[in-house]
This record gives structure tokens, C-alpha cells and sequence, in this order.
């Protein structure tokens, strides 16, 4: 028999792709494809339709965003898989701002979700570190703080030039993002939380993380919560990551934070972030730019967009197709199957190529 539940999570999932620019482009082409072969492995069906919101766009027509775009992908999809913006031509980097700042802000995905997952011990630039000592989840605010841009410049382009950016941290920004780690930690049985701000150097801004983190702390009694400021954290990250299992931090903080999280499991090439309002429309994205040095060489390394869609498919409710996705992506890296960026002599295309045969291959093990 047949429920109406269970009809309806097998129907069709619809993804949105938005490739961007340079290395986006290349590796999000593998992770469609890595995609496609896992939906395919397990009879899901996935419908992908591309949006070229890019500096080539921008630069062609002068479209960034266009009027309606979050709305559209709000009422067509379920998720919306991204590549990254960024490009030489265009120097302020509008078009970066307009759409990826635009669907951060528009779609309010104010969780920004950077797992740091270490894949095989090699990988790693500290010493003596194993897969079990670096396994941790840093949420990022992702819809407030440095981001919002309020400010402004006066006596520009003269020596009393004054600049000011100011940031905001609302009560109910703050709440929601600490209570998403804290009630993520209880879901995934993680005992640890720690929270990072610059309070000491910041009182009314981040004495108001403090404040709000102390209310919420009583409500999840199991979870051992921590408090570090930034600075210390980021040493601390270095010195004994194993005792991290999630992290939260405001907007820039936790920018910062993943690209060094980022770096001591692999490097930029293999960090996956998803940009999250639990329940609604996510936005799925390598931690990466648009890397102009590499982009359109075949060099770029595509698992930081390949382990997205698997990120992207859980928060769909697709588990089994996004475990199918990272054990391919463990093995391939276990056994040297990668691009150069991690020892190995791929391209990005024959790891992507890779990917799916293992996920296509491996289908009937999993059933
Ligand atoms: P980036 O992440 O593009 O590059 C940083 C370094 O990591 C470079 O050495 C690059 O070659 C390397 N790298 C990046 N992706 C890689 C991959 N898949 N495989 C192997 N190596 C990889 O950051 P960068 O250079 O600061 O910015 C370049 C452009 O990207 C800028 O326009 C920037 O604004 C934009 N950007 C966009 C982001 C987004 O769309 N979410 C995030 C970060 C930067
Ligand atoms: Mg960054």
C-alpha cells in the first residue's frame, strides 16, 4: 500500500543550478553530474534547470538578479544548487553581490552551514591528525552582522576621509542561528557546542551573543556549550580541533573561520557549505570563489561541489543518495583518484567522471 506520504517523497525533486562563474561553472558541471548518476542508481528523479546569472550575463545585458528570481525559485524548486560568482571584468563585483548576497538575503538563509569533515588523514597540513579529529560543523549567521551593507564614505578621495560600515545583530537573528546549532548538536548527537564572538572588543554588538546564548543554554542541558572569542578559537582550531564538533559564530566571523576550517581538511577545493532556512528553499555552494587563475582549465577540484549536492540532498530528504555521494567521494580521495590540488593527476572532468561511475557501479550494494 501506498501512502500519500510516501508518494509524495518520491516524487520529482526540482533543482535549480546556477553554475556563475569561472571555476564554478567547472565544478558544478561534475556535481550535476555526480548527481545525476546517484538519482539515476536509485530511481529518484531529479529535474535540473540552468540559470546563466553570471558576469557574462551581467556584462551582455545588465542583468544581476532578476526582478521575481526568489520568488520563481521559491514556488518551482526544492533546492538551488550554486557554483560561485566572481570575475576580473567586473571589478566592484556587483553581479557577486546582487545575486549571491540578493538569494542570502531575499530566500532569509540565515544559516550558512560548513562542514569540516576530514576525508583520509593525508590531507591534512597539521600533524598526527586523524579522520576521527577533525569532524566538525561551523555555522555561519549568514543574513546580518559586517553583511548588510550600512555605511558610508564622507570627504571621499581626500586625507580626512571617514569610512564607516556598520553591522547589525538583531535579538531574533541571533537567537534563531544559535538555536539552529544548538538543536542541530541534539539531532546528530553531538555532545559539544561552541560558541565564538568578539565581545570583549565588541560589548554591544556581540554582548548581545552573549546574552542570548545564556538564555538558550538551560534549554539543551545535554549539550556541553562553550564560549570562545574568535581569536582564540581560530588558535585553538589549529592546536586541538578534536574537541570542536559544532561551532557558531556571527557572519564574518564565521566567513573567516571556514576558510580556515576549510584548509586543515583539504583545502578550498573540498569544502561544502550549504545556505539554509530550515523547512524552505536552500541555496547549495562550494566554499570556494570563482578561482579566475584555474577556472576553465580542467584543473579546479570539483569535491567541494560534489559533497554540496549531498548536502543538498539530505536537507531534501534524500539520505541514501547523499551517503552514496560521500562514500564515492571518500574512496576516490583514499585512493588517489583527484585532482592535483590533492596529490593526484585528474582533471576536473575525470573526477567528475569518476564519481558517477563509482555512484552508478555501486547502486546495488546499497538496496
Ligand atoms: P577562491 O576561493 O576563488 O580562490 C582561493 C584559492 O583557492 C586560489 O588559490 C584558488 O586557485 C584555490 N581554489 C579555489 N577553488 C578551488 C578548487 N575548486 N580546486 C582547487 N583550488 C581551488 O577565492 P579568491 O581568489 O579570493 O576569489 C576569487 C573570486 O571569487 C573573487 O571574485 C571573489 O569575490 C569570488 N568569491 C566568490 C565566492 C562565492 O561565490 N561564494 C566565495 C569566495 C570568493
Ligand atoms: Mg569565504
Amino acid at each position: 500500500m501506498t501512502t500519500i506520504s510516501e508518494t509524495q517523497s518520491n516524487s520529482a525533486k526540482h533543482i535549480a543550478v546556477i553554475p556563475g562563474d569561472g571555476a564554478g561553472v567547472d565544478v558544478t558541471a561534475e556535481a550535476v553530474k555526480v548527481l545525476k548518476a546517484a538519482a539515476a542508481a536509485s530511481g529518484l528523479t531529479i529535474e535540473l534547470e540552468q540559470f546563466d546569472w553570471s558576469a557574462d550575463r551581467y556584462l551582455r545585458d545588465g542583468t544581476t538578479l532578476p526582478a521575481g528570481a526568489a520568488r520563481m525559485l521559491v514556488e518551482r524548486f526544492d533546492a538551488i544548487l550554486f557554483g560561485a560568482l566572481g570575475d576580473p571584468r567586473v571589478r566592484d563585483n556587483r553581479h557577486a553581490a546582487e545575486i549571491l548576497l540578493g538569494l542570502r538575503f531575499q530566500l532569509d538563509l540565515y544559516v550558512n552551514a560548513r562542514p569540516c569533515q576530514l576525508l583520509d588523514a593525508r590531507l591534512t597540513p597539521l600533524r598526527n591528525r586523524s579522520e576521527r579529529d577533525l569532524d566538525f560543523v561551523i555555522f555561519r549567521e549568514n543574513t546580518e552582522g559586517l553583511y548588510v551593507n550600512i555605511g558610508g564614505v564622507f570627504k571621499r578621495d581626500t586625507p580626512d576621509e571617514v569610512a564607516v560600515q556598520e553591522q547589525i545583530n538583531t535579538r531574533k537573528g541571533v537567537e534563531r542561528i544559535l538555536r539552529h546549532g544548538f538543536e542541530y548538536a541534539r539531532r546528530h548527537k553531538r555532545s559539544r557546542l561552541c560558541m565564538s564572538d568578539k565581545a570583549n572588543a565588541l560589548p554591544h554588538g556581540h554582548g548581545l551573543w552573549q546574552r542570548v546564548f545564556a538564555e538558550l543554554r538551560p534549554q539543551f542541558p545535554e549539550i556541553e556549550a562553550s564560549h570562545l572569542y574568535v581569536d582564540a578559537l581560530a588558535a585553538e582550531m589549529v592546536r586541538d580541533p578534536s574537541q570542536f564538533q559544532v561551532i557558531v559564530a556571527p557572519n564574518l566571523l564565521g566567513d573567516i573561520l571556514s576558510d580556515l576550517g576549510a584548509q586543515l581538511v583539504g583545502g578550498m577545493g573540498v569544502a561544502p557549505s550549504g545556505n539554509i532556512h530550515p523547512g524552505r528553499i536552500g541555496l547549495f555552494e562550494p566554499v570556494h570563489g570563482s578561482a579566475p587563475k584555474i577556472a576553465g582549465k580542467n584543473l579546479a577540484n570539483p569535491i567541494g561541489s560534489v559533497l554540496s549536492a549531498a548536502m543538498m540532498l539530505d536537507e531534501i530528504g534524500k539520505p541514501a543518495e547523499a551517503a552514496a555521494i560521500r562514500e564515492a567521494v571518500r574512496v576516490s580521495v583514499r585512493e588517489g583518484k583527484t585532482t592535483t590540488d590533492l596529490g593526484g593527476s585528474m582533471g576536473t572532468r575525470e573526477v567528475g567522471d569518476w564519481l558517477a561511475d563509482y555512484v552508478t557501479g555501486h547502486a546495488v550494494t546499497r538496496t
